[in-house]
């Protein structure tokens, strides 16, 4: 290249007056005055005005320039105009007098505008990945996640934790999800898993005595997607020796409110409000439960059990809940409304929706018939129901009358734009059952993974009533979202064979899957625990994206596809033969196609 940056097109200020600068980017705008042409040029730093009039030796060449043209401009720094001072860019005061310019590169017109997504759909956007990168929102998402991670290294490393990677392909072990698999082509019909995470290999750091153990570390999972998962995810993975839950959660708590003071200039206040997990069932109906906002959930089933409103007092009856809150002044809600409360309930698996208008502090309702004046103060009481609010109601079975109502407490609130923005609240859950029963595997399996500690004065319980034994587990929940969980582990052989039994795993298929673990646990493991972080999701909050996707440079779709190389994608017929795989179906492509 003949030429050299000597500025980014961030950096001009009115100390730079009169100084001769090259500067180098993508043409962002240009318009053309007839004697003059104005090009704004764009980098990863900014944009810098660059005027170029008729008569300089740049003229010709940047008349010929379009938008997304890489070009270089050498000129002089020069004061714009008081009143051409554009004070929304950080270099709006000055501009540069280009006297002479090259095309470094041209450009295809894209598929769609930089720097607005108004026109782009996220196909559009996720095939022309590059393209949508350039824009300057997205280069601050990845911006922040890139400090953050800067941050989490500092913080963990000043507090001895060493940063160890684990491998990529290991053995199949169970985190909940599905595993992605890769055939060997060495060992015909066996096959290496993608990490669900490292946590087996993490333990075993603490068996070999590394005592503090961090990796920001990529995690697999074939799983449904939705808004804040994908396919590949990473996760700060963290595992302490030597620890209970306060250890961690001190760790925790400073990692945060360091990440907070460096990238929002905010101080978290700790130690965190910490929620058992029946109580956030039972108030939010979630163990992740938004706190920026009241609505808490209330169970009138005690006050409505011998109601003459049969939906009520059936509920009850058959074991079942009646759960409510009041939504603040929507008793002007329309008929229309309402039913779309009501489906969106529906649509949920309630069997409808009861909605009670508050009027002074009387119910302003049909149903007034069915509940004597007595129950209808004491559930207006119960609610803290004002006059002009509208109560809500669903009649269930107790899981699925606390997920509804968990749920159109948050849709209510977005709707009612109860939700402050840059507002941020974050609790720790606690005391989550050990066990939860799977429907489908008919059995008990692990809700966190099957290496977490039973609670020590639950252990009698491990065979006789699982449902009842609780665990050392812990989510980390901000905004609605669970960003971190983990748990205290079993560190003794006989427990987690124990634990394997519970989980209905026999003996030989635990030394099988996990002998390696067992045996490590018998030669010496100290007491440990950890915790991970869902890196992606914390970007998320932190930088206000509503997908997941926002902040992966290359995100997957929620099919799970690449739209810009198109991964996953057939191979050739050898590949897949010489690892002594056949295929079903879908002919793979032929050697030379
Ligand atoms: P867990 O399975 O709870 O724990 O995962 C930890 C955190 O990772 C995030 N996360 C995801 N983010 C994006 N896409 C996904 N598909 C996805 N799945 C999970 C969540 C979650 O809180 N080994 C244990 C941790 C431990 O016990 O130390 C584990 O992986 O934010
Ligand atoms: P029904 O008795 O089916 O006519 O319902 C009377 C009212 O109660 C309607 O507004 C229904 O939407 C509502 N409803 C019916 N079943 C339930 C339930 N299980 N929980 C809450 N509301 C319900």
């Amino acid at each position: 290249m003949r030429w050299k940056r000597t500025h980014t097109c961030g950096e001009l200020r009115k100390q730079n007056d009169q100084q001769t600068v090259i500067l180098m980017g993508w043409v962002d705008r240009w318009r053309d005055h007839g004697n003059l042409l104005f090009v704004d040029l764009r980098d990863r730093y900014g944009i810098t005005q660059i005027k170029v009039d008729i008569g300089s030796e740049a003229y010709p060449v940047a008349k010929r320039m379009r938008g997304e043209f890489v070009v270089a401009f050498k000129g002089t720094v020069s004061l714009r105009p008081l009143d051409m001072v554009n004070s929304q860019i950080p270099t709006g005061e000055v501009e540069l007098v280009a006297h002479e310019c090259i095309v470094l590169n041209s450009a295809d017109t894209p598929p769609f505008q930089i720097g607005t997504t108004i026109n782009a759909s996220e196909d559009m956007r996720l095939r022309y990945r590059y393209l949508d990168l350039r824009n300057p929102r997205m280069q601050q998402k990845l911006l922040v996640r890139h400090r953050v991670a800067q941050v989490a290294r500092q913080y963990l490393s000043e507090n001895n934790f060493v940063e160890i990677e684990t491998p990529y392909l290991m053995k199949s072990t169970p985190e909940g999800a599905r595993d992605y698999l890769v055939p060997s082509r060495i060992w015909h019909g066996r096959f290496y898993a993608l990490p669900q995470s490292p946590q087996t290999y993490k333990q075993l750091l603490m068996v070999s005595g590394f005592d503090r153990y961090f990796q920001i570390v990529r995690c697999f999972r074939d799983e449904d997607l939705r808004a804040d998962r994908q396919p590949e995810f990473t996760q700060i993975d963290v595992e302490m020796s030597f620890v209970d839950e306060e250890d961690i959660f001190a760790i925790v708590e400073g990692l945060m409110a360091r990440i907070f003071k460096s990238e929002l200039d905010l101080e978290l206040t700790v130690p965190l409000q910490r929620i058992p997990y029946d109580e956030a069932m039972r108030k939010y109906g979630t163990d992740r439960p938004d706190l920026r906002f009241g609505l808490e959930l209330q169970d009138v089933g005690d006050l409505v059990h011998d109601s003459e409103f049969k939906v009520f007092s059936q509920a009850v009856a058959s074991g079942g809940k009646v759960v409510g809150f009041a939504a603040p002044s929507c008793a002007r809600y329309s008929r229309k409304q309402i039913d779309q409360l009501t489906d969106f309930c529906k649509e949920r698996g309630a069997k409808g929706l009861v909605a009670i208008k508050v009027k002074g502090s009387e119910w302003d309702s049909p149903l007034t018939k069915f509940f004597t004046q007595e129950q209808q103060q004491a559930i207006v009481e119960r609610l803290s129901a004002k006059d002009g609010d509208l109560m809500l109601f669903v009649a269930d079975q107790v899981d699925l009358t606390l997920q509804i109502m968990g749920e159109l407490r948050v849709m209510v609130a977005r709707q009612e734009q109860l939700i402050p923005a840059d507002v941020y609240k974050m609790a720790w859950v606690t005391d989550f059952p050990l066990f939860e029963y799977s429907e489908e595997e008919r059995r008990y399996v692990a809700r966190h993974h099957p290496f977490t500690s039973p609670r020590p004065s639950d252990l009698d319980k491990l065979e006789t009533e699982p449902a009842k034994v609780k665990a050392r587990a812990y989510d980390l929940v901000l905004n609605g979202l669970e960003i971190a969980g983990g748990s205290i582990r079993i560190s003794t052989r006989e427990l987690q064979a124990k634990m394997f039994n519970a989980l209905g795993i026999r003996k030989e298929e635990a030394q099988e899957k996990f002998g390696f673990l067992l045996e490590a646990l018998s030669f010496g493991a100290p007491p440990h625990g950890g915790i991970a972080f869902g890196f992606d999701r914390l970007i998320m909050l932190l930088t206000h994206s509503n997908s997941i996707r926002d902040v992966i440079a290359f995100p997957k779709t929620a099919s799970a596809m690449s739209l810009m190389d198109g991964a996953p994608a057939q191979v050739r017929e050898e590949q897949v033969k010489e690892l002594g795989l056949i295929l079903q179906q879908s002919p793979s492509i032929k050697a030379g196609e």
